[in-house]
Formats: structure tokens, C-alpha cells, sequence
């Protein structure tokens, strides 16, 4: 298997490398592929040295599959490119999740949609993946009706400059800003961009990536995204309406029993998920458990994944297997 990984110097791009080794995917040969100030750099993978390639070069080189995570304009002019000439993409940006023509995949959820037609497959956003893993048997059990989220975001869900803006305020050095203001010590109400609705673009695809990825529009999501001063690691604040009651314990049972998710939820312990516990792990973590006496058929969770595995690199290379062990590429 011929496998291209674009942006392969970025945090994400990174993590991949980590997780193509670990989980042992079939590569035969890899094309590590970047922008133009990258080209001609070495990283190292699996003990061997491989030079850092152009994407024109990646392109013509024909792999099976390309993963890309170099940003939503990288990924609209160049994974066309690589689909015409026969490869698959499974893109992280934003730039495919909510076109209609492209599918929006959360393995655990609804590979099962993939088939050999796929060119470009769209990786959910990494807050949206752990909300919907966490929620999916207990949407499956009561029928959710409304989620109301709020995010603690890590400053590596914004890049390598955000890591350093923080790094660098820690270290008391003047450096180049990733946000507006200082992180250390703050808490930003803006994730992304501001939209003309008052919201930012990441508060709009927590409200809008699940219904595509469940295939069902008959729930609702609002959602205010908050970037904190931890370097990796989302956690979440969900609290979920549902159209049936629930029980408490069979809650419990259900999480534990979703594919890919921990349940850590016991208060006489202190036990609940927290960003250091989940850094460089697969499973999303799910704690707090507890219902909303506020209202009926609600409950409030605590959600916390590693947002450059579960959030972007793992959920992108368990698509990639998928596509390997169905014969689909
Ligand atoms: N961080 C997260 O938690 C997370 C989660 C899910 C999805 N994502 C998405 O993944 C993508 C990358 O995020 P990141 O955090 O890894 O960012 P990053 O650390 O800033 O890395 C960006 C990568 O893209 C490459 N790149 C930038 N412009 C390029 C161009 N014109 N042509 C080719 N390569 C180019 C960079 O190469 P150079 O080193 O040569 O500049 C680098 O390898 C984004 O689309 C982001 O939205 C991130």
C-alpha cells in the first residue's frame, strides 16, 4: 500500500506517523508530503529516513491513499487532484465534511456508508467526534432530542503556532500570536472564526456535522467552543434531551459497551475524565454522569478525548483500515 500523508510536518501530521506505526498499517511505501518551505527535510519513520516531498510530485507518485491534514484550502485544490488520478483521500480540514457528495465517517458510527465510489472522505471535526462516539448507543436506546454542548478546547487543536504562543507566555518570551489575545491564565470564547450568526465555525459544526454522521436530523445541537490553556486534550460539557427516560445504570452500561469509548464515572473516587488521563490515547472518555433534575429526559456528561488521536489522526487511519480490510481502494 502506497500511502501519502499531507502535511506530515504539522501536529496532526505528526500524530499519523505515531499511529501508522503503532497500529502496523500496510504501508509499502510512504510519501511524506508538505509545503513548499518543508520540501527536501527528513523525518524519520519506522527507523528509516524519508525526504519531505511537494504535492505535485505526491500526485503524479499515485498513491492508494492520501491522508491529508495541511487546512481546508490546501485540501480543496489538491484532493481533487489526487482522486482524479486514482487515489483516495481521507481529508481532516472542513473543507468536504458538510458537501452533500462527500461522506462524513466516524468508523465506530457508519463506515458501513464507505464503498470503492469514495475519492475524498471527510473526517468529522475533532470536537464533533468525541460528543457523537460518547453519544451514539444512547442515541440508538432513547432517541436524543437535543444536545446543548460547551468546550474546553486544547491549544493543539489550533496548530503548532498555538502550542508555541502558549509555550512562550509560560516562558515569559515575546513570539508570534496564534490568538488574539494571551491563553496562559485566559479562557477565549473563540474557536475558529466568527460567522455572520454570532457564532464561531467551530460552535456551527458541533451543530451540524452529527445529524450528517447519524443520518438523522430529527435532533438539534447548540454550542459555544471555548479555548483553554491545556496543551492537548478537549473535554465537553454535554447535556442531552432525550425523546425517552432513561436509567441511570443501564446509562452507564451502554457507554461502557460503545466501541472506542471509557467509562470513568465514580464521584466516591474522585474518578472523572481530565485532559492528562486521556493525552495520547485512542478511547474517549466519559464521566459525570449525572441527571438534569432541571428537566425530564435529560442528562448532564463529561466528555474528554485527545484531540490529535481520537479527534484527527486515529479516526482518519481507522478510516483507512476500513478502506484496506473492505477492499475499497
Ligand atoms: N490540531 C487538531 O486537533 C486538529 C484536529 C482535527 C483536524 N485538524 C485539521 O488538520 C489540519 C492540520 O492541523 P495541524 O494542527 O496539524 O496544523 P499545523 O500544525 O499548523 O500543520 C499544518 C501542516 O500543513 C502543511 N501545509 C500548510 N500549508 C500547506 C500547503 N500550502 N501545501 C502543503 N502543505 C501545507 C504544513 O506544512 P509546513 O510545515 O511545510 O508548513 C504542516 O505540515 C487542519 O486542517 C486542521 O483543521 C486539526
Amino acid at each position: 500500500m502506497k500511502v501519502a500523508v499531507v502535511g506530515a510536518t504539522g501536529m496532526v501530521g505528526e500524530v499519523m506517523l505515531k499511529v501508522l506505526e503503532e497500529r502496523n498499517f500496510p504501508v509499502t511505501e510512504l510519501l511524506l508530503v508538505a509545503s513548499e518551505r518543508s520540501v527536501g527535510k527528513k523525518i524519520t519513520f519506522k527507523g528509516e529516513e524519508i525526504t519531505v516531498i511537494g504535492l505535485a510530485d505526491a500526485v503524479a507518485a499515485k498513491p492508494q491513499i492520501a491522508i491529508f491534514s495541511a487546512g481546508g484550502d490546501t485540501s480543496l485544490e489538491w484532493a481533487p487532484k489526487f482522486a482524479e488520478a486514482g487515489t483516495t483521500v481521507v481529508d481532516n480540514s472542513s473543507a468536504w465534511r458538510m458537501d452533500p457528495t462527500k461522506k462524513l465517517i466516524v468508523p465506530e458510527i457508519n463506515a458501513g456508508e464507505l464503498t470503492k465510489d469514495d475519492k475524498i472522505i471527510a473526517n468529522p471535526n475533532c470536537s464533533t467526534i468525541q460528543m457523537v462516539l460518547a453519544l451514539s448507543k444512547l442515541h440508538e436506546a432513547y432517541k436524543m432530542k437535543r444536545i446543548v454542548v460547551s468546550t474546553y478546547q486544547s491549544v493543539s487543536g489550533t496548530g503548532v503556532k498555538a502550542v508555541q504562543q502558549l509555550e512562550n507566555e509560560i516562558a515569559g518570551v515575546e513570539g508570534e500570536m496564534a490568538y488574539p489575545y494571551p491563553i496562559g491564565r485566559n479562557a477565549l470564547p473563540h474557536c475558529d472564526v466568527f460567522m455572520e450568526n454570532g457564532y464561531t465555525k467551530e460552535e456551527m459544526k458541533l451543530a451540524k456535522e452529527p445529524q450528517k454522521i447519524f443520518g438523522d436530523s430529527s435532533f438539534a445541537v447548540t454550542a459555544t467552543a471555548v479555548r483553554i490553556p491545556t496543551s492537548g486534550g478537549h473535554s465537553e460539557s454535554v447535556n442531552v434531551q432525550f425523546e425517552n427516560d432513561f436509567d441511570l445504570a443501564e446509562v452507564r452500561q451502554l457507554i461502557s459497551e460503545t466501541p472506542g469509548v471509557v467509562l470513568q464515572d465514580n464521584t466516591a473516587t474522585n474518578t472523572y475524565p481530565m485532559p492528562i488521563l486521556a493525552h495520547d490515547k485512542d478511547e474517549v472518555f466519559v464521566g459525570r454522569l449525572r441527571r438534569d433534575e432541571s428537566q425530564p429526559n435529560t442528562l448532564n456528561m463529561w466528555i474528554v478525548a485527545d484531540n490529535l488521536r481520537k479527534g484527527a489522526a486515529t479516526n482518519t487511519i481507522q478510516i483507512a483500515e476500513y478502506l484496506v480490510e473492505n477492499n475499497l481502494v
